[in-house]
């Protein structure tokens, strides 16, 4: 008789009525049905967190008033009902006393960038994880794409020769006007007190760099920043422009804006090595273009033709049918979902080596952040790119 294999169990904090990105993560992880959303502390307000969960048909037991009472409740419940690991997807200043608390009750975590509110809680977060023996996953989205695994495995095989020049830009407009300020998402980017020391960088700055280290498999050694609010009034920057350099020399661009007048979410990276360049675009994620200078251009689709295991693995359906941003989160959520369930069936620690981003990635992450500010305050040119506090 075949065993019934159970869905992982998933809580989340955050994402209550009105948000942006819980919605998408609960679509993204129900898509393969490999995980149940059992419990959450959906919001500020209990309220809001009650009605969340009846539209989602949670008990309203487990519908909890903070994320301290849930990760307290759900350990007492027996292995089978509690949740396996929660979902952050609140503000960023919250981000790390949610993981924080989440560990020591002994939950796998799953959140959202960036990872904490400062670089030194990312490095704490590092301690605690270490300290105990549950599984971190941080969702940049834009790893889970085929096609920037593909990239990412075709430059590891060589196919670019060595990386010369990383291209990245991620322009959006919606924060163009004054206006643009109030609005629910806005308004907490807006602030330091909840956004950290960067609204730009912080919200998608920091997807730029980390879809440029993951896909050329270089790191950022040194840059050169210059941020600002463009809108007058703001405490942020709503805009920035850094000049990079690899720890192999390579040198790089990458552009972030939020100003940017009638740009969607134009996320896109091109990557130049000595044999061939490449070029990937979130807009249009179904197409990989490999560029030569000696023979036409290679035109790479979704589900058409050969690919690298990690990219194989990372479709669903057959050519011509659109794969996007929540099958892209899909595939983190799955990926990680196989390895909680893998990590919770074993008796011994088993370390799994994952492409979904970590708690190294965390640290960089917030690394870029922080010395985006401090070499565009310093103003004084090139800042070597530390692992440490630069502020
Ligand atoms: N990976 C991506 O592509 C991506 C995209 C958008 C946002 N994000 C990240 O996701 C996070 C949320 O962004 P958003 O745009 O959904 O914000 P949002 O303001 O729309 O939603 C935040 C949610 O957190 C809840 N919340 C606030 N305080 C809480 C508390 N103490 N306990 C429980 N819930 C609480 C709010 O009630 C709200 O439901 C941010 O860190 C952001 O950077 C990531």
């Amino acid at each position: 008789m075949s065993k019934t294999r159970n869905k992982v169990r998933m809580g989340m904090v955050g994402g209550g009525q009105g948000a942006f990105i819980g919605a998408v993560h609960r679509s993204a992880a129900a898509i393969d049905g490999e995980i149940e959303l059992v419990c959450g502390a959906f919001s500020s307000s209990h309220e809001n967190c009650l009605t969340t969960g009846r539209e989602l048909n949670l008990a309203s037991e487990r519908c909890y008033s903070d994320f301290n009472t849930m990760f307290a409740a759900e350990a007492q419940l027996p292995p089978e009902k509690r949740m396996q690991f929660v979902s952050i997807v609140t503000p960023n200043h919250l981000h790390y006393a949610v993981a924080k608390a989440a560990i020591e009750a002994g939950f796998h975590v799953l959140s959202d960038k960036p990872a904490t509110f400062t670089l030194q809680e990312a490095i704490d977060l590092k301690a605690i994880l270490n300290q105990h023996n549950v599984l971190y996953g941080l969702t940049h989205t834009y790893t889970g794409y085929p096609l920037v695994r593909e990239a990412k495995d075709r430059i590891a095989q060589g196919e670019l020769g060595t990386v010369t020049k990383v291209v990245a830009e991620y322009s959006q407009g919606w924060l163009a006007q004054p206006q643009d300020s109030s609005n629910k998402q806005a308004s907490w980017r807006l602030d330091p007190s909840r956004a950290g020391v960067s609204c730009c960088m912080g919200d998608i700055g920091v997807h730029a760099a980390n879809l440029a280290e993951f896909v050329s498999g270089l790191e950022i050694t040194r840059m050169c920043a210059d941020l600002s609010p463009v809108v007058s009034g703001r405490q942020l920057d709503d805009d920035g422009n850094i000049l990079m350099r690899f720890n192999n020399g390579a040198k790089g661009v990458l552009i972030a804006s939020q100003i940017s007048v009638g740009e969607e979410n134009n996320l896109n990276i091109r990557i130049y090595g000595t044999k061939a360049g490449l070029e990937w675009h979130q807009q249009e994620p179904n197409t990989l273009t490999i560029r030569y200078n000696d023979k036409p251009s290679q035109v790479v689709r979704t589900g058409v033709g050969g690919f690298s295991p990690a990219a194989a693995g990372s479709m669903r359906i057959p050519a011509g049918h659109p794969e996007g941003y929540l099958e892209a989160f899909a595939n983190l959520y799955v990926d990680f979902a196989n390895q909680v369930r893998e990590f919770d069936n074993s008796d011994k620690y088993v370390n799994l080596a994952s492409i979904i981003p970590g708690i190294d990635d965390a640290i960089r992450g917030m690394a870029f952040i922080e010395n985006c500010v401090a070499a565009s305050q310093a103003n004084e040119g090139w800042l070597e790119f530390k692992l440490a506090n630069v502020l």
